[in-house]
């Protein structure tokens, strides 16, 4: 039997997933996600934009530092100061990649870049080779190549191979390709381009008609031996290629595909409940292999199948991905020793005063909740790392009185940097009162644009988990979370945190 090539796995949820509006995370935050992704065993994780802020570039110089076991990208324009500053903050990663890129198509050359092809082509290849210079695994992409015309796209590509790209992305930009054209553009590039041999290629798609994994998919097919894809398929507008899909598809029908992923899928699920629950975008229950109910089965029929034999309505094992089927719980008797272990197995390492805090909010729940679940730790991480990253505004206090029939009356206490002031107003319902109220005080003239509460858990004394996003009078938009077992303490708390990241400067992505 022939062996299997490799499928490259190249994440890239804190770039192009940080793009989704209002999505925006920390630098600690994307620490974390980087360390989960590297469970997760993915090949290359693409940690960020340096040249687009200063909160970018930091970023990806601590991920670049912190990551021993995947290739660590970083992505940069066609342009010498940006490919400067992604070799600077890359210059710890023990493995690095520089991604450059360039649009080929006609309408961003003409209407975005204002250059003739010649000029683009000239460009390319001096970016290569300053990355190269900088870098020795550069990667090249020729943006919205799914609109390019194909001749031009061939001669591009050509020239950054010879220029010294190793990685060769075709990115369905704008996400206006279907499954069997894009297999075959992938086809014909390798066939035409004389020295595609020398390159692996790669494909980047996005989601705009829902086909992001089935392009994917099909040009692995046709030859593409890397796919970019995001946790939960996060990303610009519709998202890209959902990385949870795209590694089961190639698992599930090995029959079909000539490669496979060294991706640990039993990591699946907690990478995409973090992912989840640290930008505050839901799973929808029916998503394909993360959602809530991608393996329960609800007719009569299909689960007296699955007890008679599991593969009649079941193609992958829920454990495989992931949903854990013994899950450990802490309760009020757990010590400090305990939550770290526990912490620790989630590879979330905490020491002296964060681990203070997360123990003390930990038994502060655990009075309230009878058991404390992985989910729940996670929350509660989340909310100490909030608080730690912008801290003007601390919700002090929250008194609500609801009676059927009368409109509720909330009171707030907000410490705003360090002053205590408070203000009590009515609403149309609780958590409405209670934002009035917040708003009272700081008088912010944010709009709330989306709010969401799910269950972290499951049961009647389950944490709420809240999601607030808030554009500001300057249309910047943020989300902001809050976990409680009172879902109004939890939305008042997901507000303030909203409202604090208001506060924070702007990350300024310059236009891709
Ligand atoms: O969608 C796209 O074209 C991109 C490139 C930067 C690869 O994200
Ligand atoms: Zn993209």
């Amino acid at each position: 039997m022939q062996p299997k090539d490799h499928l490259i796995i190249f994440d890239t949820t804190l770039r192009d997933g940080e793009q989704s509006p209002g999505a925006a995370m920390t630098q600690e935050e994307k620490l974390r996600i980087a360390k989960a992704l590297e469970r997760l065993r993915v090949d290359v994780i693409e940690a960020g934009f340096p040249a687009a802020s200063p909160g970018d570039f930091a970023a990806v110089q601590s991920i670049a530092e912190a990551i021993q076991e995947s290739r660590v990208c970083a992505l940069a324009r066609a342009r010498e100061e940006d490919i400067r500053r992604a070799g600077e903050a890359l210059a710890k990663a023990s493995a690095a990649r520089i991604h450059t890129f360039i649009a080929t198509s006609p309408i961003h050359m003409q209407a975005k870049l204002r250059m003739t092809p010649e000029q683009v082509l000239e460009r390319a290849v001096a970016a290569v080779r300053l990355a190269r210079n900088l870098c020795e695994d550069v990667e090249f992409s020729p943006e919205d190549a799914g609109r390019s015309e194909e001749d031009f796209l061939c001669r591009v590509i050509e020239a950054a191979i010879a220029a010294g790209a190793r990685t060769i992305n075709i990115p369905d930009t704008v996400g206006y390709n279907l499954p069997d054209r894009f297999g075959r553009l992938i086809a014909t590039l390798r066939e035409r381009i004389p020295n595609s041999d020398q390159a692996i290629f790669s494909v980047h798609c996005h989601n705009d008609l829902g086909l992001a994994v089935a392009n994917s998919l099909s040009a692995v097919l046709h030859g593409a031996r890397q796919v970019e894809c995001t946790i939960n398929g996060l990303g610009e507008r519709a998202g890209n290629a959902a990385l949870e899909e795209i590694v089961m598809a190639v698992r599930t029908r090995a029959d079909v595909f000539p490669c496979e992923t060294r991706i640990d899928t039993r990591q699946i699920v907690p990478t995409s409940k973090l992912v989840s629950s640290i930008t505050g975008f839901p799973v929808q229950p029916n998503k394909a292999i993360v959602g809530a109910n991608a393996f329960a089965h609800e007719s009569g029929i299909h689960q007296d199948g699955v007890l008679k034999h599991r593969e009649t309505y079941e193609i992958m094992r829920a454990e495989d991905v992931g949903w854990a089927a013994n899950r450990m719980t802490l309760g009020k008797l757990s010590g400090r020793a305990a939550v770290r272990a526990r912490l620790e197995a989630l590879g979330i390492h905490l020491d002296g005063e964060a681990l203070h805090q997360v123990f003390s909010r930990f038994k502060d729940l655990a009075d309230r909740k009878s058991e404390i679940f992985d989910e729940d730790l996670q929350a509660l991480v989340n909310e100490d790392a909030q608080e730690v990253a912008s801290d003007r505004l601390r919700l002090g206090y929250l008194k609500v009185c609801s009676e059927m029939g009368t409109h509720p009356e909330a009171t707030v206490e907000l410490w705003v940097d360090g002053v205590a002031r408070t203000a009590t107003k009515t609403g149309g319902g609780p958590v409405d009162a209670a934002f009035q109220a917040i708003e009272d005080i700081l008088q912010s003239g944010s709009r709330l644009i989306l709010y969401s509460v799910n269950a972290i858990t499951t049961g009647t004394d389950a944490q709420g988990e809240v999601t607030v996003r808030l554009q500001s009078a300057d249309g910047r938009s943020v989300n902001g979370q809050g976990a409680d077992t009172d879902i109004v303490v939890a939305s008042a708390k997901a507000y303030v945190s909203a409202l604090n990241r208001l506060q924070m400067p702007a990350s300024e992505h310059p236009q891709l």
